[in-house]
């Protein structure tokens, strides 16, 4: 039989989704399974982005330009300027989600073997994207104890080598819930600078911050115009993750003009996704400040349920919609397949992201699990409760 690629039995597995089939069985046994493991919000769709696709005229359904329509990337570009933002249309590359602009990003940036130092824990998938392109990824521990604020400075230039093309943050964090100073952001841009290499930012919950915080992008640094590459999405933003669509921004015109060579490979970004996301844009300011609403309100009954359990320790998030807890456990990957393969509270039990799998440093966070407070708070304090009965239980 031939054999598959070595790049292919070294793409890491998401940690998430291995715990699927267990789920699917729990499921079977007629048990009701309250999702906490994925960042899938149930806030609905603006309006106007499901009518776009519907109220259209379109009799042949064309490929659109490589990197995205024109009217699209300039409405982009007024997002932005609102933001105090300041890009045009010519900096901005639509793509297929904001994974494909880390694709792209990374297959940009960095050649087989080079390397982009990442603040752990991080998103997983940054793992399976470098795996992809061959590139090494050189992790800085952050810690819970810290609410997984930035490591000190000196923790990042002491991995810099001549391999180093990239800082990569995400702001706010994903898994963390992490937002990132102003302060912080210019320690990072003053590194990159000094370096020579890029600062790589994953905006895609920028708008999700809490506390009367703001968020800092990177595109707002001055002097760093050509060290700064903005991953975006409309997936969270809007509710709209099975749009796939996302944004590659940067005023680095080498850089872009790069990218779109590997968006040319792929032709163009789908055209019904980028119609939804473009009306998604005339969203009113009042949804955002509802739907932040739902999330603090969310996020503060999580904290208060989780506090009531003995031995545990919480980041308390201030962005995003994810939270890490420590249990008073040895091995959070056990004790997530244990609550779907033999535990059940009136027929009810929560599935949880072990927290491992956020770390590229063996052994870190093997206590900890992430949480996606993206359920109603009835189901939150629910889960919550249930999670707090299954310790109890729990031998493990
Ligand atoms: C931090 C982060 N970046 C990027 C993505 C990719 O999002 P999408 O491809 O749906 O735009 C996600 C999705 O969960 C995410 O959490």
């Amino acid at each position: 039989m031939p054999s598959v690629s070595n790049k292919g039995l070294t793409m890491p597995q998401s940690p998430i989704r291995k715990l699927v089939p267990f789920a699917e069985s729990a499921k079977k046994k007629g048990v009701h399974v309250i999702h906490l493991n994925i960042g899938q919000p149930d806030i609905k769709t603006p309006q106007q982005a499901l009518d776009a696709v519907k109220n259209n005229n379109i009799n042949v359904l064309e490929y659109s330009r490589t990197e995205g329509s024109e009217e699209f990337r300039s409405k982009i570009a007024k997002y932005y300027i609102k933001n105090d933002i300041p890009v045009t249309a010519d900096d901005i590359i639509v793509t297929t989600g904001g994974s494909e602009a880390l694709s792209f990003a990374m297959n940009t940036i960095a050649d087989t073997d080079d390397e982009i130092i990442i603040p752990e824990p991080f998103y997983a998938n940054y793992n399976g994207f470098a795996t992809a392109c061959g590139v090494t990824v050189v992790p800085v521990v952050s810690k819970l104890e810290d609410n997984f604020a930035l490591p000190p400075i000196e923790e990042f230039e002491k991995l810099i080598t001549n391999r180093t093309r990239a800082i990569l943050i995400c702001n706010p964090g994903n898994p963390t819930g992490y937002l990132y100073s102003k302060e912080e952001v210019q320690k990072l841009a003053t590194l990159v600078k000094k370096h020579n290499i890029f600062l790589v930012a994953d905006e895609v919950y920028r708008e999700f911050t809490y506390d009367n915080k703001t968020h800092t992008s990177i595109l707002k640094e001055e002097g760093l115009e050509e060290h700064a590459i903005v991953i975006d999405s409309v997936s969270k933003r809007y509710s709209m993750c099975g749009a796939r669509i996302g944004y590659l921004v940067s005023k680095n015109k080498d850089f872009i003009a790069t990218a779109l060579k590997f968006a040319q490979a792929r032709l163009s970004p789908p055209t019904y996704a980028q119609i939804a996301s473009e009306a998604a844009l005339d969203t009113p300011d009042s949804y955002f400040a509802e739907v932040k609403e739902e999330y603090v309100a969310r996020r503060n009954l999580l904290i208060t349920e989780l506090e009531k359990i003995d031995g545990i320790k919480i980041a308390k998030p201030q962005g995003a919609f994810y939270c890490i807890a420590e249990l008073p456990i040895k091995d959070a990957d056990h004790f997530a397949q244990w609550l779907l393969e033999d535990f059940s509270l009136d027929n009810e039990t929560v599935m949880v992201a072990p927290a491992a799998g956020f770390y590229a440093t063996d052994g870190l966070g093997k206590k900890q699990i992430r949480i996606a407070y993206v359920l109603d708070k009835e189901s939150l304090k629910r889960a919550v409760y249930i999670l707090s009965e299954a310790l109890k239980n729990y031998k493990g």
